[in-house]
């Protein structure tokens, strides 16, 4: 990934800061434009994986929707000129701030996640004298079979509105005069590898679009979220995900109705191989049964790994080639300045003999990466280097 002159520039510049290849963020982009097209799919692309600017200008040019959920989300999105009409907005606590903020922007839709959501929607819109288009974000008890603090489809999770619910909040909506329902949304999660979840939603969402005919109304669009994974492990060898096989799955088994559009919210799979956080060795420190390295990036810059065990691949990209290729590695934990153990972004790890100074690169960061971090420690806030502009 990382050449010798791109390496020669990094040293350069104050560590730690987020890289992100542009290049790898157009091959992905075209690649999710090129399968989408074929079957005139809608994609979102969800802000709260990563929302700098540089790369939403990017994202916006292959006209692609934005995802929101919050109401600064929104704002960032009309501030980067998405179109508001392909700007949707779920959440499930929208302050009555956020949702005037986009009754204001005439946003397509409000993914709306309870029943006094609607109620508020409705009363918010009738004081300014708008209809709000709603989806009804339902919760389809699908197991993603992904880590559980980024499963939303099941019925323990606070997302959504349960199956058992749809009954009333149908009946309430007919009495909402400043409300247009638009659509149906589905999420069931988050860094999805195994395509058979995404099947069983198809078949879930066929179930409900029966209950949905069966009871005389029309749904105009079809929303079923995002949480297309990517390959933490194997970045190189898979730098985009498959989105021919995911968009075709969709069209396999998703029974639309005439004129039903579909849309998707895609933010790991579009961003996460783009971004590698770049981090400098301070020490290296031997321990009982280990070897420390310790970076000058933490848990600050990138929390996946404190927060969910999540697996980034570490690689030293200072170390000489030949040195790269060495089957006798050593082993190192590779840890951040901040005072907490979970402060650690590999046990174990293997890697060329390292040492102070060198540079350590944790790949496929570009999605809730930057986005995430934190001043905890009263650490100075990440930058962002982008491939145009170094
Ligand atoms: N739509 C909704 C309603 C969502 O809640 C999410 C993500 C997405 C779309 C985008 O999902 P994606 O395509 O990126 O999987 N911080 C966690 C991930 C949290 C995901 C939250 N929702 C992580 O670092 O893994």
């Amino acid at each position: 990934m990382f050449d010798q002159t791109i390496i020669n520039k990094f040293q350069s510049i104050k560590t730690p800061f987020y890289y992100y290849d542009v290049n790898v963020l157009k091959q992905t982009l075209d690649a999710v434009k090129k399968e989408s097209d074929k079957y005139n799919f809608i994609v979102h692309y969800a802000l709260k994986a990563n929302a700098n600017n540089e790369l939403l200008n990017i994202i916006k040019s292959y006209h692609i929707g934005a995802d929101c959920v919050s109401g600064n989300e929104v704002k960032k999105a009309v501030e980067c000129q998405f179109d508001s009409q392909h700007i949707v907005f779920a959440g499930v606590g929208k302050s009555d701030e956020e949702i005037n903020y986009a009754l204001d922007q005439n946003i397509f839709c409000f993914n709306c996640e309870s029943l006094q959501e609607i109620e508020i929607i409705n009363e918010l819109a009738t004081a300014k004298n708008k209809t709000a288009s709603i989806a009804l974000r339902i919760n389809p008890n699908v197991n993603a079979n992904t880590h559980k603090y980024i499963t939303t489809g099941l019925e323990e999770n606070k997302f959504g509105i349960n199956l058992w619910e749809l009954e009333t909040v149908v009946n309430k909506i007919a009495t909402c005069a400043n409300i247009k329902l638009i659509g149906l949304h589905f999420h069931i999660g988050s860094q999805i590898t195994d395509l058979s979840a995404f099947k069983s939603l198809c078949l879930k969402v066929n179930e409900i679009q029966s209950w949905f005919v069966s009871h005389k109304i029309h749904i105009e669009n079809i929303n079923v979220g995002g949480g297309l994974g990517v390959d933490y492990h194997n970045p190189d060898e898979n730098l985009i995900a498959d989105f021919a096989a995911y968009f075709k799955l969709f069209n396999d088994f998703l029974e639309l109705r005439p004129k039903q559009k579909v849309h998707f919210e895609l933010g790991r799979a579009i961003i996460a191989q783009c971004g590698t956080l770049i981090s400098k060795v301070l020490y290296i420190k031997n321990g009982v049964n280990t070897n420390f390295a310790i970076l000058d990036a933490g848990m600050t810059e990138l929390m996946r790994p404190a927060l969910y065990q999540a697996y980034h691949k570490i690689e030293n990209i200072s170390a000489s080639d030949s040195k790269k290729q060495t089957t006798n590695n050593l082993k190192y934990d590779v840890v951040g300045p901040i005072c907490e153990s979970s402060d650690c972004f590999g046990k174990a790890v293997n890697l060329p003999e390292t040492k102070r100074g060198d540079l350590i690169a944790l790949r496929t960061a570009g999605a809730y990466g930057e986005v995430m971090s934190s001043a905890y420690n009263l650490r100075d806030r990440v930058k962002a280097v982008y491939s145009d502009k170094i």
